[in-house]
């Protein structure tokens, strides 16, 4: 096995042992009222065995059945699995503290967008910034979810809307995930915006995707992932973005070629998004503020995972946030992400996004762990190799400061993660607490 240039120690097995709880959560994703389901294992330990998690117990039978393993006491702390974020906005050029400052004077996010800031301000900086640049501000992002406890992340393009820096910045995501140590699942958002050169002519943008951007993507990816899965592809669904019908065409044209897709809907207002994302098999619905009272139930039996992001109306100083509790009642999969972006939430911790959830979502600090761990997996496909301690699955697992998990969302604002491995291999933090 080759080791790395970010590992700074590398481990082919370990036994984790002594901490105060050692927290399994389920090894699929929890819908409805088993939310929150945690499986805590009282004084438990875990083994993992190169990449793979081996066993789980208490500590006193594992250290009996397996005395010749290399051993990790952690002294009664928190052992859990890595959070998973599956939605950010990871790869950007630049920033964007003034247009902050305007919405403090009064001036909405739309407004400002309409005005061509927003969105459009980020594509200028990306466009123009050189590769190595792109690169050296989205890994200093990375490396901060990771020391926070994301070990996989999902990130989007969208700030290219042309084929060039669109492919400049899935290249960029391509590059971190192999140097790691953060795990990145991409997703091609090229209809996040309608471009500035397009700006009279949307329907001529989506033809674009549709027509050239997504076939061209499609060949890319064999050329330049390999084997890898396809990436998703999203569509931010909205008033001043794309509307339903482009939408819908976009959607239609990748999954003819497919991609699975995701879908940003009823951020600002409800305009019919979520039921087309449930309808077309999305793998997930995104953001969800506007969400009626008939988007909640179509949830309620769909394999789409509804994904709250608490962090972007708190970034935008607004009141409404996601009904997730009412997504749980009627049975729905929910889970929690940063949306980590330069416009609405500049966010890299889960951590944080969990004390968001609690408050502003009204979730229990166990479903806020579920939501953000093996019901976030479900939101990008993974729930069958993360998100939860089990023989099997990757061992990408996290030791907290903490005795008790309720910590994560009581407090806020501070780390309380201690060590993180990735893949079976403990990586010192590389960001400072
Ligand atoms: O998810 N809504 C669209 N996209 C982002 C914001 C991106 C930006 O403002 O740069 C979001 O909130
Ligand atoms: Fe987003």
């Amino acid at each position: 096995m080759k080791k790395p240039a970010c590992y700074n120690e590398f481990h082919l097995s370990m036994l984790i042992h002594n901490s105060s709880q050692l927290i399994t959560l389920t090894p699929s994703p929890q819908r409805g009222k088993d939310l929150g389901t945690l499986s805590i294992i009282d004084h438990g330990a875990v083994l993992f065995h190169g990449e793979l998690i081996e066993a789980v117990g208490t500590s006193e039978d594992l250290l009996r059945k397996y005395p010749n393993e290399r051993r990790l006491d952690v002294h009664g702390k928190v052992v859990m699995p890595g959070l998973v974020d599956p939605h950010t906005h990871l790869v950007w050029a630049g920033d964007r503290a003034a247009e902050f400052e305007m919405r403090l004077q009064g001036k909405t996010y739309m407004q400002i967008m309409a005005a061509g800031g927003g969105i459009q301000s980020t594509v200028n900086a990306t466009r123009a910034a050189k590769k190595t640049d792109l690169l050296a501000q989205t890994r200093d992002r990375a490396n901060t979810m990771f020391a926070c406890g994301t070990t996989t992340a999902e990130a989007k393009t969208g700030y290219g809307l042309q084929l060039s820096t669109e492919l400049a910045q899935m290249e960029t995501l391509l590059e971190l995930d192999e140097q790691g140590p953060l795990e990145i699942l991409p997703t091609f958002l090229a209809a996040h915006a309608v471009p500035a050169e397009f700006k009279d002519d949307p329907e001529g943008y989506t033809q674009l995707v549709t027509g050239q951007m997504l076939p061209t993507l499609k060949d890319w990816w064999h050329d330049h992932a390999g084997d890898r899965p396809l990436p998703f592809v999203d569509v931010f669904c909205e008033k001043g973005a794309f509307n339903l019908a482009q939408t819908h065409r976009i959607l239609d044209s990748a999954k003819a070629l497919g991609f699975p897709l995701k879908v940003h809907t009823d951020e600002f207002e409800n305009i019919g998004g979520t039921q087309l994302a449930i309808e077309m098999g999305a793998v997930s619905a995104d953001h969800l503020v506007k969400t009626s009272a008939d988007d909640i139930l179509a949830f309620s039996d769909s394999p789409t995972v509804a994904v709250a992001l608490p962090c972007t109306p708190f970034g935008l100083a607004e009141g409404q946030y996601t009904p997730a509790k009412a997504i749980v009642d009627s049975g729905g999969i929910l889970a929690i992400a940063s949306d980590l972006n330069p416009g609405t939430a500049w966010c890299e911790s889960m951590q944080f996004v969990m004390a968001l959830a609690c408050r502003y979502l009204h979730l229990t600090p166990a479903q806020a762990l579920a939501a953000a761990s093996i019901n976030a997996a479900a939101a990008i496909r993974c729930e069958e190799r993360l998100g939860s301690l089990h023989p099997g699955k990757q061992a990408d697992i996290l030791t907290l400061t903490v005795s008790d998990y309720r910590h994560l969302a009581y407090r806020f604002g501070e780390n309380l993660v201690d060590t993180v491995f990735k893949k079976g291999n403990r990586i010192l933090p590389t960001t400072p607490k």
